[in-house]
């Protein structure tokens, strides 16, 4: 079976508050849509990489250099939520995947993922049958609060077994295509904000692969300055 990526890259950046997409953003010298691509593109394991966007963006022709082109397919296929853009995005890539080719699911919103994180993960997921993810264990306390009181403590939640989920999410093509109808149907698509959540509603259990903080995913403005640091400094 062969290695596929699919990179979602239809959202607004609204929590960024830009003038343009945050994924097209100049980060550490090229967009930074471009670093996620790039570090796809090149990857010896990866055969081919797919890249999810709005029927209207006006910016991704512009980062295709020739070498790109050969190893990365556009499609104009961009949904509502990030869970539409990679379920529109499996079902266009339909004819060039198999059904057991894993697909590797990746926010263009992480331009720190390199390709030592690429090989961690397929390394780990190795005659696995189910897939997984990267994810990092939560190292901060945590408070939870409930809506009639939303700025007091109510209790500390204890953090062992707690993971943050990162991406690239790989499972096999037909088992996230399969999760993901699963949930439209179900009309969940709206609650789940990654692939493994749509797994794990199949009763499946997704293997958790170490990560690495500088796989962060860029939200708000100042998360653009902490992956421009990681991206230009050897930091592992
Ligand atoms: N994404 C997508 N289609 C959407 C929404 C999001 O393909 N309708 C992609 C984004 O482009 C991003 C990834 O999913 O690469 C993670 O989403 P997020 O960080 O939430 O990006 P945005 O939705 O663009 O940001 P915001 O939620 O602040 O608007
Ligand atoms: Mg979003």
């Amino acid at each position: 079976a062969r290695h596929l990526a699919l990179i979602p890259a239809a959202g607004v950046g609204a929590r960024m508050g830009g003038q343009i997409p945050k994924q097209y953003m100049m980060l550490a010298g090229q967009p930074m849509l471009q670093h996620a691509l790039q570090t796809f593109a090149t990857h010896a394991r990866i055969a081919h990489t797919f890249v999810v966007v709005s029927a209207e963006d006006g910016w991704i022709d512009t980062l295709m250099t020739p070498a790109l082109q050969a190893r990365v397919s556009i499609l104009r296929v961009g949904g509502p939520t990030r869970q539409d853009s990679v379920f529109n995005g499996l079902n266009a890539m339909r004819a060039e995947a198999g059904d057991a080719d894993w697909v590797l699911v990746h926010d263009a919103a992480r331009p720190g993922l390199d390709a030592a994180l690429i090989d961690r993960l397929l390394d780990a997921l190795e005659g696995d049958e189910v897939g997984g993810l990267l994810a990092l264990p939560v190292v901060d306390t945590l408070k939870r609060s409930d809506a009639q009181c939303p700025a007091r403590s109510l209790e500390t939640v204890p953090r062992a077994g707690l993971w943050a989920a990162q991406t690239p999410q790989m499972f096999p093509y037909a088992l996230l295509q399969r999760a993901l109808h699963q949930a439209q149907q179900q009309g969940r698509l709206g609650e789940i904000t990654d692939d493994a959540s749509a797994i794990e509603m199949l009763g499946l259990r997704p293997r958790l692969v170490e990560g690495s903080p500088r796989n962060l995913k860029v939200t708000l403005a100042q998360d653009a300055a902490l992956a421009e640091f990681f991206l230009k400094g050897p930091h592992a």
